[in-house]
């Protein structure tokens, strides 16, 4: 075969010179037989003698070619086999391009290879069994590609390998214990693949020459063993994100050599094994998120760490003073623990601190005033604790701080002057505190400081003239205070303002001039102040202004006719002094609320002010009453007398063909098919969708069945009125397939009574769903009314009714067009999924090529993969309800022209890079709910992966959601090893208001 394809090959690459040899011919024919976009192997030409020196190419001292290093040159197509014809090569590198194919099983010919890195392209197809016949070979680095399969059986017999790395592929089935047989491993890399859950092979416990042992997500369960104590040359143990459990083996306290220990995001249990200070060598120490208890040991304190991560686990007790004194400690993260007591007081006053977080515990005591001594301190986060005293001075002067989260404790005096104009720091929060004092003028020099939270304090004064500096400012938000004097003229500078919030405080005088040049201002909240004059008329330039909170002061004058040009959620002027007529859009009902005790506008819309004025003329009005009801009653009698009539007309015309309807009946019936018949009217269709249209029908015993007329006719293309592709749906197997869908149970499924067909029309009989269809509620106006329980429950809902489809019917069942639209709400918001329009039965002997010819799936639902192989499964399912809990998060529709070229899933992804988790999450969404919110958008993240093998099943989806209802946390974290972005962000800000 190969060398069959290095012939033809030489006959297509124009003639050589004489002068070039062989292994320069060879070389050649690679070149031939790759793309190369980047010219990367223009100088490998037949202009020369031998191959020596061309691009990427090494010769010993008898220019033969020991080495062909090809990496990052975007090179592309099939693995260069020939390269192994090669007499002395012992040095392969095509690191990051495409290669695309599979490795040839007759990989073992390259003999003499001791290097080969072929990581970072996109091979597949299962690993060569015959590499380990390669008995030279010292390095294999095969990291990300598509690999699939198991770990061949071969792979214990290598003679001489050190490094294997397998990151980032597709291999399932387990690890495999025979790796404890490559004694002469060093490095042993398996992370990130999709292996069967399994335990950590003892075995491994046998590779003490090993030095790196990273293991992060590869679905270990059980234990650690013991035997990985033996490991006496490691310098790196990675098993974090797996689901190890039980006690960190106290063996691990012999790893003499270990330097970093990461077990984070496993069920660990049990206390931090004593004896630790044998670990003389650990710089870095993170078993976060476990459920790991006991006390902090003292002992600990005596290592050289640099990094300490406990966050997330039920560590109690105090700090061990001794901390202090770790001469190399940047990093130390507790939150989430239940450690109490002071901090040490000389914490810092050693180590060049630069991370802390300790929200979310019990500690209290002072903030000590060393923290920032080595002036590397960038972020100080000390939320939900209960810290008293002031903030010492020296953080003032800190000028490494970037983020100040202080909010949620007793602390209490003023601020000192210069943390306000800190010049790195964008996030300065102080809510929730008793703090008292002015915001300082020093805030001028705080250039990049975008959001200021010092909500619920006892501030005081003015806001500085010299606010107008903080050209960065994004969010203010100070409500609950007690700052006065008026808001300053330079405020109107802040361009970059988003959110604007002072109620509640006692602001005077009149609003700036020039608000007009507040751009992006979302939110306007200064209500339950003292503020008078006018409101100006250019607030209806604010063109993404949604939130205007006015009421409560002093406001007069006309209500500015610009504020119908805004699209506001929340409009509150009541309680000014505000007169004249009401903007047109604004004189009806629905706004009253928005201008109440203005009395003024008494007048423009009956019952704005109290009555007292207009009882004159109640007795009119009484009267004129008195005819509308007596002329309606007439016209209502009229209309019934005459659809009664109509209705018996109807009746009597349609009996003609009833005879002709046959029924399927799935669940016993309280009505018959007559009736259903008689309801099929106009005035009753409740919905239109692509395969037909749904009626609401109440049945005599009160009860009501929505009825779904599917268009007639065979394998005919059905219309695309909304967005939904084309799709064709074939009309054998209609009554098996339905038959089957009718026997469906669940109480998140929509359950179908019956099916009536005739010659050229189809009836399905659903139950009745009052609040329609989800997609209709949360993208209509009414789109609030869905609150954050509310949207999670229908998640969970949902997924479980999706779960039910795939893992309990036999044989399972795709739906194959879940979307919002079909996710039907009951009167309590329940959710159930329903309409299997196009849902075929997965047939488990994989026939049925004829369901996979139709096109399934609505826009912005469609997996990618669907793209290239036409098939739709499970994953594909997943994929969607994906899009579905994303819908949920951010509250916009799976495509919409704001996004461009991309869909939701591209622009959550993107958005959350770029600008962080609150650009994603629905704006009506209560903030307080926002740890939830994350949870759950990680696991709409997750579903949504490209990769179908990385979306976790619709079984585990119920169960990741179930998860953060309970608080649990599910086990989630980005591929590099970090936390998600939401949470490496906002890992502490549990609760409150970012
Ligand atoms: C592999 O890459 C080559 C060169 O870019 C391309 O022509 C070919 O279609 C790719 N093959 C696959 C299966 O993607
Ligand atoms: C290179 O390979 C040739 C042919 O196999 C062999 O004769 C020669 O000794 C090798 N050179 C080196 C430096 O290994």
């Amino acid at each position: 075969m190969l060398r069959f394809l290095f012939f033809f090959l030489f006959f297509l690459s124009p003639s050589p010179t004489l002068g070039l040899n062989q292994e320069g011919l060879y070389l050649l024919s690679v070149k031939h037989s790759l793309d190369d976009p980047g010219s990367a192997l223009s100088n490998w030409n037949d202009r020369h003698e031998n191959p020596c020196s061309w691009f990427g190419i090494s010769c010993d001292s008898s220019l033969s070619v020991y080495s062909v290093d090809l990496s990052n040159t975007n090179i592309a197509g099939t693995f260069p086999s020939l390269l192994c014809n090669l007499p002395n090569i012992t040095f392969i590198s095509l690191y990051n391009n495409s290669i695309n194919s599979t490795l040839p099983s007759d990989i073992s010919i390259c003999k003499n290879l001791q290097h080969l890195d072929l990581a970072q392209n996109l091979l597949t197809g299962a690993l060569p069994p015959t590499f380990a016949d390669l008995s030279e070979l010292r390095y294999l680095d095969l990291t990300g590609n598509n690999f699939s399969g198991d770990i061949p059986q071969t792979f214990g017999r290598f003679q001489k390998l050190e490094v294997l790395s397998l990151v980032y592929n597709l291999l399932d089935g387990a690890i495999p214990p025979f790796l404890g047989n490559i004694s002469t491993l060093k490095m042993l890399n398996l992370s990130y693949n999709p292996f069967t859950p399994g335990k950590i092979p003892p075995e491994l416990g046998n590779l003490t020459g090993l030095e790196v042992l990273w293991l992060t997500d590869c679905n270990l369960v059980g234990e650690i063993p013991d035997s990985l104590g033996r490991l006496k040359s490691l310098k790196d143990l990675d098993l974090a994100i797996n689901n190890l459990h039980g006690p960190i083996p106290s063996s691990l306290v012999e790893l003499s050599s270990v330097v970093q220990i990461e077990l984070y995001n496993n069920s660990l249990s049990g206390e931090l094994p004593r004896g630790m200070s044998n670990l003389t060598a650990l710089r870095l120490l993170d078993v976060s998120m476990n459920q790991l208890s006991g006390t902090i040991p003292e002992e600990l304190c005596s290592l050289q760490l640099e990094s300490l991560n406990l966050y997330e686990n039920r560590f109690e007790g105090s700090l061990p003073a001794s901390i202090a004194n770790s001469p190399g400690l940047y990093e130390l993260r507790l939150f989430g623990n239940r450690l109490s007591g002071d901090l040490p007081r000389n914490l810092g006053k050693n180590s060049p601190l630069q991370w802390v977080d300790v929200s979310n515990n019990l500690f209290s005591g002072g903030i000590p005033a060393t923290l920032c001594e080595k002036g590397a301190l960038e972020e100080l986060l000390m939320i939900y604790n209960s810290f008293t005293g002031e903030i010492p001075a020296s953080l003032g002067e800190c000028n490494s701080l970037t983020r100040v989260r202080l909010g949620h404790n007793k602390l209490s005096g003023e601020v000192p002057a210069g943390l306000w104009g800190l010049p790195h720091v964008y996030l300065l929060e102080l809510a929730e505190n008793y703090f008292s004092g002015q915001i300082a003028k020093t805030i001028a020099g705080a250039a990049n400081l975008s959001l200021l939270m010092i909500t619920k304090n006892n501030f005081t004064g003015a806001i500085p003239e010299e606010i107008g500096w903080v050209e960065s400012l994004v969010e203010l938000s100070g409500s609950n205070n007690r700052l006065s004097g008026s808001l300053p003229q330079s405020i109107v500078n802040l361009r970059q303002l988003d959110t604007l919030d002072l109620h509640n405080n006692e602001l005077s005088g009149e609003l700036p001039s020039g608000v007009e040049s507040w751009k992006k201002l979302n939110e306007l909240n200064l209500a339950n102040n003292d503020i008078s004059g006018k409101i100006p008329d250019e607030i209806g330039k604010l063109s993404v202004l949604n939130y205007l909170d006015l009421s409560g002061n002093r406001f007069s004058g006309k209500v500015p006719f610009g504020l119908q040009n805004l699209k506001l959620n929340l409009l509150n002027l009541s309680d000014n002094h505000l007169s004249g007529d009401l903007p047109p859009l604004f004189a009806k009902e629905m706004y009253k609320n928005s201008f109440l005790g203005n009395r003024g506008l008494c007048g423009s819309l009956e019952g704005l002010c109290d009555n007292r004025a207009e009882a004159k003329s109640q007795g009119y009005i009484w009267l004129l009453r008195c005819i509308f009801i007596l002329a309606g009653l007439v016209f209502t009698v009229g209309v019934v007398w005459f659809y009664l009539k109509y209705r018996n007309f109807k009746k009597a015309k349609r009996a003609i063909d009833k005879s002709k309807w046959t029924l399927m009946s799935f669940h016993k019936l309280g009505f018959s098919e007559y009736e259903i018949l008689d309801c099929l009217d106009e005035d009753n269709v409740i919905g239109s969708g692509a395969s037909g249209k749904v009626y609401k029908v109440v049945l005599s015993n009160g009860e009501a069945v929505a009825v779904k007329k599917l268009w007639g006719g065979i394998k005919k293309e059905l219309d695309s009125g909304d967005v939904e592709k084309g799709r064709v749906v074939e009309d054998d197997g209609f009554e098996a397939e339905v038959d089957t869908l009718g026997k469906i149970r669940h109480k998140n499924i929509v359950k179908l009574w019956c099916c009536c067909t005739t010659r050229d029309c189809k009836l399905l009989v659903y139950e009745y769903m009052p609040n329609g269809s989800l997609g209709n509620l949360l993208h209509s106006s009414k789109g609030g009314l869905l609150d954050w329980p509310t949207r999670y429950k229908i998640a969970l809902d949902a997924a479980e009714g999706l779960s039910y489809l795939h893992h309990d019917c036999v044989p399972p069942i795709v739906h194959r067009d879940v979307k919002s639209n079909n996710i039907l709400l009951d009167g309590d918001f329940g959710a159930r999924v329903a309409d299997f329009g196009v849902a075929k039965v997965v047939d488990a002997a994989g026939k049925g090529p004829k369901s996979m010819s139709a096109i399934a799936g609505s826009c912005g639902y469609i997996a990618p993969e669907y793209a290239y192989t036409l098939r739709v499964n499970e994953k594909s399912d997943i994929y969607s309800f994906g899009v579905v809990i994303l819908e949920l998060v951010t509250g916009r529709l799976p495509i919409d022209p704001e996004f461009g070229e991309k869909d939701l899933v591209k622009w959550v992804c993107t958005t959350l890079d770029q600008k962080g988790v609150d650009h994603v999450v629905d704006s009506k969404l209560d903030p307080c709910h926002k740890e939830e919110i994350c949870k759950v958008l990680n696991v709409g993240l997750l579903c949504t992966s490209p990769l179908p093998i990385n979306r976790p099943s619709m079984r585990r989806v119920v169960k990741m959601l179930q998860e953060v209802g309970t608080e649990i946390h599910p086990r989630i974290a980005s591929k590099d090893g970090k936390l998600s972005p939401y949470y490496y962000e906002d890992a502490s800000d549990q609760g409150s208001v970012a």
